[in-house]
């Protein structure tokens, strides 16, 4: 059996952790490919709001496996306290949460490697959000990481402890102030490791093999979006993993020919959290009105998210980039009520109009060129059905399916499991 990817196609808090949790009753397993707790995905139902980094977002249904790949990057601390929120939901973890050995783990000083960093850059920072990302994936490709698997053995302790001096030495190289305490970030650490290795580590490229193999059905989740990918996104801009559909492959060990569908998830229209270009972005009335109704702030940092239109060019790269076969429109009821909508169809750059992301895209080079469509005034959080559906949202979705050349499955119409159009056309 395939398996199908589930990836963000912006600069990522597309709602991705909201349709996992929705087709998860479709899926036996839920696989989280790459990024580590940099990812904020949030789930709505009965009532409750849940937020998640590491895990997987089928963790709540109740016949899900979900598995944490290789490709991930783990907080020790960071994922002891995801398991605490979800202690009061009683969902016998140990049977149906896996994770690779082969997962690189997130050390302390990794997280203050990035402070310095991010210091040390000073206006030209990336905004990354400080979990340690860039500096543990930097010692995955240098090949001086440590990984899940390394915990199974006697001598851990002293690997943990030759990198961590190494990390030291480097924070001091960077020579700018980055307070810590050492001895109590590593009492932490340590006490959350014991808790990981009660946890079931698993083979998993091996585990997902003998599954395909079983016919069992399986949906990779993504983190980030691919805006933000190591190689096609707005780099230097971006985080440190590809977040695109080959990292599904390298970040769980599914061959390229087994992966099914790939549904592209992006928002109606456009945000982004820290720094980097922003063709679109809105600093008016506008962009306050989605940063407000779409209640605009990151789920792991709290920042507020830079809000602009919806941006085709960008979105047309990632399908192409992503090999998109099905899409999903995320908070579509958050631009009920503007008369008018604005979607980007080119740039202009350098005195040309173009339809494709230049190599040097900063947002004082590329001026948007804008179509514009009707709005709708309609409330749409209550709608379920398609007829429901308002005219000119219609003609709003049946425009981009039109450029893009790839159907609307879903329309999202709240935060909730429940505020879920599925289209037929
Ligand atoms: P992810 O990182 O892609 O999982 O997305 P985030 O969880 O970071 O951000 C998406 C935010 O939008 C969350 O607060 C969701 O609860 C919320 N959300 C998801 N879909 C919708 C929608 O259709 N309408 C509205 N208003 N909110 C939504
Ligand atoms: P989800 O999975 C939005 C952004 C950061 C920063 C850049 C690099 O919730 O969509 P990093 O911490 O990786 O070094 O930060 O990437 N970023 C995200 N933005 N959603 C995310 O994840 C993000 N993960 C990282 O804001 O600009
Ligand atoms: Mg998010």
């Amino acid at each position: 059996m395939a398996v199908d990817l589930l990836l963000g196609l912006q600069w990522g808090d597309e709602g991705k952790g909201k349709i996992v949790d929705v087709l998860t009753a479709n899926y036996d397993i839920i696989a989280r490919f790459q990024g580590g707790p940099n990812a904020g995905h949030t789930l709505e139902f009965d009532g409750i709001k849940h937020v998640l980094h590491t895990i997987p977002s089928g963790i709540f249904h109740e016949n899900a496996i979900n598995i944490v790949g290789n490709g991930v990057v783990i907080d020790p601390v960071i994922f002891r306290k995801e398991l605490q929120n979800l202690e009061k939901f009683d969902l016998d973890i140990n049977s149906k949460l896996f994770i690779s050995r082969k997962a690189h783990l997130i050390l302390p000083t990794h997280r203050l490697l990035d402070a310095a960093s991010e210091a040390a850059k000073g206006k030209a920072k990336i905004g990354s959000t400080l979990k340690g990302i860039g500096p543990t994936y930097m010692d995955k490709t240098g090949r001086n990481g440590m990984r899940v698997g390394d915990l199974e053995l006697e001598s851990w302790c002293d690997k943990y402890r030759s990198l961590a001096n190494k990390h030291q030495a480097m924070i001091s190289f960077y020579d700018v102030d980055v307070q810590y305490d050492l001895a109590e970030l590593e009492a932490e650490f340590f006490e959350a490791v014991e808790h990981l290795k009660k946890l079931t580590f698993i083979d998993s490229e091996e585990y997902l093999y003998q599954a395909q193999q079983a016919g069992k059905k399986i949906l990779a989740e993504g983190a980030q979006g691919s805006l933000l990918d190591i190689d096609f996104g707005t780099y230097p801009y971006v985080t440190s993993s590809n977040t695109t559909a080959a990292g599904a492959c390298t970040g769980l060990g599914v061959a390229p020919g087994n992966i099914g569908e790939v549904l592209g998830i992006f928002k109606a229209y456009t945000t982004r959290v820290g720094s980097g270009p922003f063709p679109t972005e809105l600093f008016d009335e506008d962009g306050a009105t989605m940063s407000k109704v779409g209640n605009e702030f990151g789920a792991t940092t709290g920042r507020p998210r830079r809000c602009g239109w919806l941006d085709l060019v960008a979105l047309k790269y990632a399908v192409q980039i992503n090999g998109v076969t099905a899409l999903m429109m995320m908070k579509a009821d958050v631009l009920s009520g503007f008369d008018s909508l604005k979607i980007c169809t080119a740039y202009k750059y350098r005195g040309k109009t173009i339809n494709h992301l230049p190599f040097n895209i900063e947002s004082d080079n590329v001026t948007p060129v804008y179509t514009e469509m009707k709005g709708w005034k309609k409330d749409l959080t209550r709608m379920t059905k398609e007829s429901e559906i308002p005219e000119t949202l219609n003609q709003y979705i049946e425009f981009l399916e039109g450029e893009l050349q790839i159907p609307i499955k879903i329309v999202s119409v709240g935060p909730d499991r429940k505020q879920t159009i599925h289209r037929s056309k």
